[in-house]
């Protein structure tokens, strides 16, 4: 069975190229919410319905592990998903959350220890309004890192701009929550990219931040994630290709699709 990807729209592509290099072989199964995107200025509840219904589309085309490929519905849905929705038996659906928090803390998500001293003294995410407003990566930062102080930008715009490849809109807004941030920390040690359309303008954040604060790239680390949970878990392994599928307008998704995965390939509308 093919393993599903899935974001609001576009972003999540940058996370199934990571996963295709570091798994050539495996079968994939995108899925963007295009009709729907973006999330990240939606309530919770909201990214909640749409989250729940795209992720059973990918059940019923026989993915059985699906990867949110979204910062913001793995914020904002994913633990209530786990709890109260996700149907007995095999099928499971992992964030993009975790992984990004255990590489930063160097502590597995299970580990219920009190937080520990970590080098970590302050961390700058940048993510939609709505990832922010979750504060979820604050709080799990905290539950594991003491004296870590993690500071949020909501990067309002951003993933318009992305989506619409307006690379002047992109570079003006990214120098100005950058800036706005530095405000707040001048100094971060690192930055987290908490949205999945960002490493497309990765090199405008690198460009604005001071050259001391490390970039984490959440693509190669939620890849190494997935390798090591099929490794535990062979039963989701697939050989296969990659199918592109989405909510919106196939033709005119396809064309912007190309900036992010760097070739053309077929989509169709589900
Ligand atoms: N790519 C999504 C994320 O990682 C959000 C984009 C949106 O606002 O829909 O948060």
């Amino acid at each position: 069975m093919p393993i599903g990807v899935f974001d609001s729209g576009l972003g999540g592509l940058t996370i199934l190229r990571a996963l295709q290099q570091r798994m050539p072989e495996q079968a994939f199964t995108y899925l963007g919410d295009n009709a729907n995107t973006p999330y990240g200025t939606r309530d919770a509840y909201d990214v909640f319905d749409l989250t729940t219904k795209s992720v059973q589309t990918l059940f019923d085309m026989d993915c059985e592990l699906v990867i949110m490929a979204c910062n913001t519905a793995s914020a904002s849905a994913l633990h209530r998903m786990q709890v109260s929705w996700l149907p007995k038996g095999n099928r499971r659906v992992l964030g993009v959350f975790v992984p990004m928090i255990e590489n930063l803390t160097r502590r597995d998500w299970g580990d219920n220890a009190p937080p520990t001293h970590t080098g970590l003294e302050n961390v700058a995410v940048f993510a939609t309004q709505s990832t922010i407003e979750s504060a979820a990566f604050p709080r799990e930062m905290k539950f594991r890192a003491r004296d870590v102080n993690v500071v949020g930008q909501a990067c309002h715009g951003l993933v318009d701009a992305i989506e619409v490849g307006d690379a002047a809109l992109c570079k003006t807004l990214v120098e100005h929550h950058v800036a706005e941030l530095l405000e707040r920390l001048p100094k971060p040690q690192a930055a987290v990219l908490g949205c999945t359309h960002y490493p497309i303008v990765e090199s405008l954040f690198r460009a604005a931040l001071p050259e001391g604060t490390k970039l984490l790239s959440q693509p190669d680390i939620v890849a190494d994630a997935t390798f090591d949970y099929l490794t535990r878990h062979p039963r989701y392994k697939e050989d296969g290709d990659t199918q592109y599928f989405t909510t919106g307008a196939a033709e005119k998704v396809g064309k912007l699709a190309e900036l992010f995965l760097g070739q053309l390939a077929n989509w169709q509308k589900v």
